[in-house]
């Protein structure tokens, strides 16, 4: 079968992107974190959405959101397309829910323009990716693999004492390990075992998030491998105390070891070279009073490379190098793992395919390595993933600065759509 043309027209994606990022917390740029009620609405407002496009849609037990046109082989395994719908505290309109915006309007496309397809297609909205609520990342596409189970929602919380599991159910969701092979409840509720063992590819369309499409005027980035990642919580304690009486030399002060700490961290970064990455996005000080000593200091750290073995090794040498730190000034270290993720390589052949389109649709891309963290990262073990990014203004994100043309958004639509055309529609 010959390649059809596809024409994506871009309209539908850049209303419902808008239409999103109205659910939002109060403030700069888009809030919309985990089991928030802005979160539930955006939920429900897609599930909406979905249906009135003529999607099967559900929600699954840990609140993805799925919208689904059946294929007429239903034996195939499914092709899944789409993104997260949670963002970072006062970020952008493009980040995860331009994947989800361009995943409904590219099958819709499809179904109206192609018919039914030979395997189910089906668009999905993650329930979290950032971490930015919780102290883990990826719960939405964590619990679809089995990178989780769904024990984790009793032991963590939010900073503010508020487990996933009290959160879930403030959103009608319960998913626990004994869920695992329940069958998905029908209804608004979410319900059913998160957990997907029938997922024949994967393709996440999404913004780069860097610099490097825009300073290279390229149209596309095909991506290549997603950088490992790993988290930790750092508690720092030392002793509490008169800011006035205590003696510079008497201290056990916690924030000036967390201090020397971070700085040898950033230090060390350095020295590794690209494309190492380490960062404390977060950090508290207690008690948080202007004439008293800290005596404990949580904070986080991130650090990312796309080799195993040079993430490793920072990891464990700058961990050394804490520990000494504070050991030299009597304070107490307390080190959590929070998140482990391996460098994720995306699907040559998907690759390939995906070049072959950019050249036949006249787009400039290149391959490049991610170092922000996305579901698919979560899905190349388990079966064809690929990735792919349109340029970010200024590489900025994270931030409600975010911005992407409708130009680029909507090459980066009909790269997604073509691509999935062959994967749902061509025999194979
Ligand atoms: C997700 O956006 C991450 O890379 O932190
Ligand atoms: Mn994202
Ligand atoms: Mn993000």
């Amino acid at each position: 079968m010959s390649a059809p043309a596809i024409n994506v027209p871009a309209e539908q994606m850049m209303e419902l992107l808008e239409e999103l990022a109205a659910f939002s917390a109060p403030g700069p740029g888009v809030s919309r974190l985990l089991y928030t009620p802005e979160w539930l609405q955006a939920q429900r407002f897609l599930q909406e959405r979905m249906a009135a496009l003529g999607m099967g849609v559900r929600m699954d037990g840990v609140g993805n959101v799925y919208g689904r046109f059946p294929g007429s082989q239903p034996a195939a395994k499914v092709i899944l397309t789409g993104s997260h719908i949670d963002t970072v505290l006062n970020g952008g309109h493009y980040d995860g829910a331009y994947g989800i915006a361009a995943a409904v309007t590219a099958l819709h496309y499809l179904i109206q323009n192609f018919g039914q397809p030979l395997r189910t297609i089906e668009a999905v909205a993650f329930c979290e990716e950032e971490g930015s609520r919780f102290p883990l990342a990826y719960w939405g596409s964590g619990n679809v693999t089995g990178l989780y189970d769904g024990s984790e929602a009793a032991r963590c919380a939010d900073s503010a004492g508020v487990t996933i599991a009290s959160a879930m159910s403030g959103c009608g969701l319960a998913c626990r390990p004994e869920d695992r092979g329940a069958a998905a409840a029908a209804g608004d509720a979410g319900g059913g075992t998160p957990l997907r063992e029938d997922i024949g590819a994967f393709v996440e369309l999404h913004i780069e998030q860097g610099i490097v499409l825009e300073q290279a005027a390229l149209d596309i980035g095909i991506v290549e491998a997603i950088a490992g990642q790993r988290r930790y919580s750092v508690k720092v304690a030392g002793s509490t105390n008169h800011a006035g009486t205590t003696p510079m030399g008497l201290r056990r002060d916690a924030l000036a070891g967390a201090a020397e700490m971070l700085l040898a961290m950033e230090q060390a970064a350095i020295a590794a070279g690209d494309p190492l990455v380490a960062t404390c996005g977060k950090l508290e000080a207690a008690p948080g009073t202007p004439n008293v000593i800290p005596g404990e200091v949580q904070f986080t750290l991130d650090i990312r490379h796309s080799e195993a073995e040079a993430l490793e090794h920072f990891c464990s040498f700058i961990l050394d190098v804490f520990a000494e730190l504070a050991a030299k000034r009597g304070l107490t270290l307390q080190v959590t793992a929070t998140l482990a993720t391996s460098p994720a390589p995306m699907d040559t052949g998907l690759n390939r395919q995906l070049e072959h389109i950019a050249r036949r649709q006249g787009r400039s891309f290149r391959s490049m390595v991610s170092g922000a963290g996305h579901d698919a990262q979560l899905f190349s073990p388990m079966c064809p993933t690929a990735m792919i990014f349109v340029p970010s203004r200024a590489g900025i994100s994270h931030s409600s600065e975010e911005y992407s043309s409708p130009e680029e958004l909507a090459a980066g639509l009909n790269l997604l759509t073509a691509v999935l055309y062959e994967l749902a529609y061509k025999e194979s």
